[in-house]
This record gives structure tokens, C-alpha cells and sequence, in this order.
């Protein structure tokens, strides 16, 4: 593929591709037909060059083999954090920020987010059926280990009864009188709740892996703890649907699909312009260029203004 004469090779697996030499064409017949495809072909790893013995010097080496003039690092925290200090040690870096987590600094949006949203909302529509049939309290666990995005947009487009974010440890008491306030009204709450949600200091003594007084076993997170806690206080029962892996599956929403292109082609811009150690962003509807370092400094959680929005809907 070739883009102001450029050509472009792929790296596999994150940051292990370029550690590892390991590479693969970014030819466009590789890459036609993939807009309606989640997920990466190029591949995703957990792999930290900073934190090898050598790494960023086996980066240099392996860039330097392939004739690669710049990279163009696309990803969340870990990844743009990792591109930040290689662009510190002279690699000519252009960022992209593609999370499902919202939680970079310096944009509006991050690509994935739109897509797992969606399907977090799906998911609660069809959990308010079931619900309300069986006159149980659903829980529905939606990812977000540092930050409540995911948990307060399907939350609010899903109709819950109950958003629980990270960002601030809830009161059980609380969501147990939610709980009650809705069946009390004749209808089933929902309770969606981020994985790194947690209770205030002191409340829940949480277990797991037992026999609740409806017979079923409680394993895992957040979620399954929240479920038990409920029964336990309220008498009503209640279940947790896990969403997972499920949120990064499937096919990229339009909105999602549209941002990544934009992203691509700026990002492409910024190499050409030798403007290096930034990240693109997305300030509202323009593609603009903020710092890699002010787009890594912190994660972008959710403003309490955001979650007192939200919290007008609850009970
Ligand atoms: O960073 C995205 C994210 O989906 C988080 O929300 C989640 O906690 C984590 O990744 C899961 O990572 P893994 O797939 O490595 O378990």
C-alpha cells in the first residue's frame, strides 16, 4: 500500500512484532474487505519491551533491518505508554487510540468504545425481558477496570436502574433500597456495574464460591459478589450476566469503523509531516494532534458531573 509514496509494513502482535522482527505486508489486498471486522488482523499481545532487558534497543534494531522510517503504534494506555517512552529514546512514533475503555487523555473518543457500548445496550435491552419475567434483580457486568465509561453510556442508553462505576465506591445500603423501591413498583431492577466497581470502605464481606440460598454457586467478580450481597439484604434474587470478551467481538459499529479511518489517514498526515510523539485525537468532530506524554499522563476516568447526570435516572 502506498500513501504519499510511503509503504507500509505490518508488525504482529503488538509490541512483540517489532521486538521480535516479526512482521507481515500491508498490502491493500490484505487489508480490503476488513472494515466490517472486529478485532485486529494484525494481532494483540500484552507484551512490554520496556520492561525487557534490551527491548527498546531490539526495537531500534529490528526497525532499523526493515528499513521502517516511522511506526505507528495504535492502542490504549499500555500501548501508547510503551510508544511514548520510544519516541523519548529517538523512535519516530505517530499514536493512534483504539480502546474499548474511552480512557485515553487528550481525545473525546477512542475507537472500540462506540461498538462496546452498543453491545453492553443490547444486552441490557434483552436482560429487561427476562427480568421482568421473572421478577429478579439482573445484574450485568460490563468491562472497565479503571474507568466507568462503558458501564455509564450502556447504562444510560440500556435504561438501568443502577450504573456502578470505579470511579466511585457505591453504598450497598443504596442499591439494596433501589432494589426494593423498583420491585416495589412491580418491576425488575437493573443493576449494571463495571468490573472495577467497589464498595465503600468496610461494607460487603464479600465471598464467592458458595451455595446461595437459591442453589447457585457464586464465582468471580464484581458482579457475582453484587448478586449475593442483594439476595442476602433483600430476600429478592438475583443473577449477573458477565459480558467479557464479547464486548471486543463482532463487527465494528458504524460510528467506530468511521473514527478509525479518520484516525488512520491523520495519523499517516503526521508521519508526513514528521510530526512525531503525538497521538491523534478526536476534539469534537476534528481530527487533531495532542501530545503522546498528555495522552498517557493520566487516564481519562469519568467526571462526577457525568455520573450526577446518570444518577438523576436511578431507582
Ligand atoms: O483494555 C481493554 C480491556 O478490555 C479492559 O476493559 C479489560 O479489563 C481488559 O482489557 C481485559 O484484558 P484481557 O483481555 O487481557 O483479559
Amino acid at each position: 500500500m502506498s500513501v504519499y509514496g510511503h509503504e507500509f509494513v505490518g508488525f504482529r502482535d503488538g509490541w512483540r512484532g517489532p521486538l521480535e522482527g516479526e512482521t507481515m505486508p500491508l498490502e491493500i489486498s490484505s487489508v480490503r474487505g476488513i472494515l466490517p471486522r472486529g478485532g485486529t488482523i494484525l494481532g494483540s499481545s500484552r507484551t512490554n519491551p520496556i520492561k525487557i532487558e534490551g527491548g527498546v534497543d531490539r526495537i531500534k534494531a529490528n526497525l532499523a533491518e526493515y528499513g521502517v522510517d516511522a511506526l505507528i503504534a495504535i492502542g490504549g494506555e499500555d500501548t501508547l505508554g510503551v510508544a511514548k517512552q520510544l519516541y523519548d529514546r529517538d523512535v519516530k512514533v505517530v499514536g493512534v487510540p483504539k480502546t474499548i475503555d474511552n480512557d485515553l487523555n487528550a481525545t473525546d473518543y477512542t475507537f472500540g468504545f462506540d461498538t462496546a457500548v452498543n453491545i453492553a445496550t443490547e444486552a441490557i435491552d434483552r436482560l429487561h425481558t427476562t427480568a421482568e419475567s421473572h421478577h429478579r434483580a439482573l445484574i450485568c457486568e460490563v468491562m472497565g477496570r479503571h474507568a466507568g465509561w462503558i458501564a455509564l453510556h450502556a447504562g444510560m442508553a440500556g435504561g438501568a436502574n443502577v450504573i456502578l462505576i470505579p470511579e466511585k465506591p457505591f453504598d450497598i445500603d443504596k442499591v439494596c433500597e433501589y432494589v426494593e423501591s423498583r420491585f416495589k413498583i412491580r418491576y425488575s431492577p437493573i443493576i449494571v456495574v463495571a468490573e472495577g466497581a467497589h464498595p465503600l470502605e468496610g461494607q460487603m464481606a464479600l465471598q464467592t464460591g458458595e451455595l446461595d440460598s437459591f442453589g447457585h454457586v457464586r464465582l468471580g467478580g464484581i458482579g457475582e459478589m453484587l448478586a449475593q450481597e442483594i439476595e442476602k439484604r433483600t430476600g429478592k434474587e438475583a443473577r449477573t450476566t458477565v459480558l467479557g470478551h464479547v464486548q471486543r467481538g463482532g463487527t465494528p459499529s458504524a460510528y467506530d469503523r468511521v473514527l478509525a479511518t479518520r484516525f488512520g489517514l491523520h495519523a499517516i498526515d503526521a508521519v508526513n509531516d514528521g510530526d512525531f510523539g503525538k497521538m491523534v485525537a478526536l476534539r469534537g468532530t476534528d481530527i487533531v494532534r495532542a501530545r503522546l506524554e498528555e495522552a498517557t499522563a493520566e487516564l481519562k476516568t469519568v467526571p462526577v458531573s457525568r455520573y450526577e447526570e446518570a444518577e438523576v435516572f436511578f431507582g
